[in-house]
């Protein structure tokens, strides 16, 4: 059997991983053939591909990014994708892919299925936000780096007497802004599932420094503040089509500036957060996924994809990941929110 692998949307610490172990059992253990992708959908629509052997993922646990690319094509997109995708297939007699990807693949993968393609997928994304699994790989490692911003970042806030707001990644979820943020002891955390309150917020700022310590708020790129406020926060799709968030952070330090008459700052931690190498917890969540992804191949369970739950790794349809995104539960925001002002 010929199986293609590939990487689909933003790029992640651990997707590396996940090839590798695909790859390290699937030859030993089924005698199969690998044909890895180039930049997610587009690798299948355009037959462009190159074998994956032993020697070609050696290394490759602490190689952050995607040795075969990634992009966010969308063969339903474009004029008769799913047929050119489904001749490739036949032509370089793929017989299985493994699709490892987020929201918008592992939705291009449910609809391939359904189009007869024998899909298996693997959930990736940093913002921890796909439903059907515990945990996604690549989220630990967010949240590292942003925890590590947030140390950083108390020591020149005091020595200012500042504000420094904190803005990490996190478009329709809150996961990252609340592990790293409580991990960080941030005096607010602002996330897009619950909107917030410029006044409450100016008033846990005032508390801090009262208390002679400088506030830190970490903030989810897609937190929006109650309605009736203004913030500059677009929503506009750049020329790849892409929506573009940003600005809520800047907006923030502006706001508590004028109305505390006290300085702030912003770091936007952006791509930083996707960048570099796993942490050991991701490669093991990768690599785990990896090997009950092929085993899934293996077994002919097409449509599903891999999932942690609790300390199984499990296989669930793959609907379960797009057809509703995991936000986070009030209650363990409830549990953050102890420890703001
Ligand atoms: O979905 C993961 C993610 O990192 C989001 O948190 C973020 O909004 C988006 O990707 C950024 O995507 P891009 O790399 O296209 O700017």
């Amino acid at each position: 059997m010929r199986v293609g692998i590939l990487t689909g949307g933003g790029d992640c610490p651990g997707l590396n991983a996940v090839i590798r172990a695909i790859v390290r059992r699937g030859i030993p253990e089924y005698g199969y053939e690998f044909l890895g992708f180039r930049d997610g959908w587009r690798g299948p629509l355009e037959a462009i591909a190159r074998p994956l052997d032993i020697p070609a993922v050696r290394g490759l646990l602490p190689r952050g990014g995607t040795i075969l690319g990634s992009s966010r094509t969308n063969p339903f997109a474009i004029d008769d994708g799913v047929g050119r995708i489904k001749k490739n297939l036949q032509d370089l007699g793929v017989n299985a892919l493994v699709a490892i990807g987020g929201e918008d693949t592992l939705g291009v993968a449910t609809e391939l299925h359904a189009a007869g393609v024998n899909v298996v997928g693997v959930p990736k994304t940093i913002d921890n936000d796909l439903s059907g699994t515990d945990y996604t790989f690549g989220f630990d490692t967010a949240v590292n780096i942003a925890t590590e911003a947030i140390d950083r970042l108390h020591t020149t806030a005091e020595s200012h007497h500042r504000t420094l707001i904190v803005e990490v990644m996190g478009r329709h979820a809150g996961w990252i802004a609340l592990h790293s943020g409580m991990a960080g002891g941030a005096n607010a955390i602002l996330i897009p599932e619950v909107r917030f309150d410029i006044d409450q917020v100016c008033e846990w700022v005032q508390n801090r420094f009262r208390l002679d310590y400088a506030p830190i708020i970490v903030v989810s790129e897609g937190a929006m503040p109650k309605d009736g406020e203004e913030v500059l926060v677009t929503g506009e799709k750049d020329a790849f089509g892409h929506v573009r968030l940003g600005g809520v952070g800047e907006w923030l330090g502006r706001e508590i500036e004028a109305r505390t008459g006290k300085e702030a700052r912003t770091t936007v931690l952006g791509h930083v957060q996707r960048g570099g190498t796993p942490t050991a917890r991701d490669r093991w969540l990768a690599t785990r996924f990896g090997l009950h992804a092929i085993d899934a191949v293996a077994a002919g369970e097409w449509g599903r994809m891999t999932a942690l739950r609790g300390t199984d790794i499990v296989t669930v349809p793959l609907g379960e990941a797009t057809q509703q995104l995991k936000l986070v539960d009030p209650a363990l925001y409830a549990e953050a929110a102890v420890f703001f002002g």
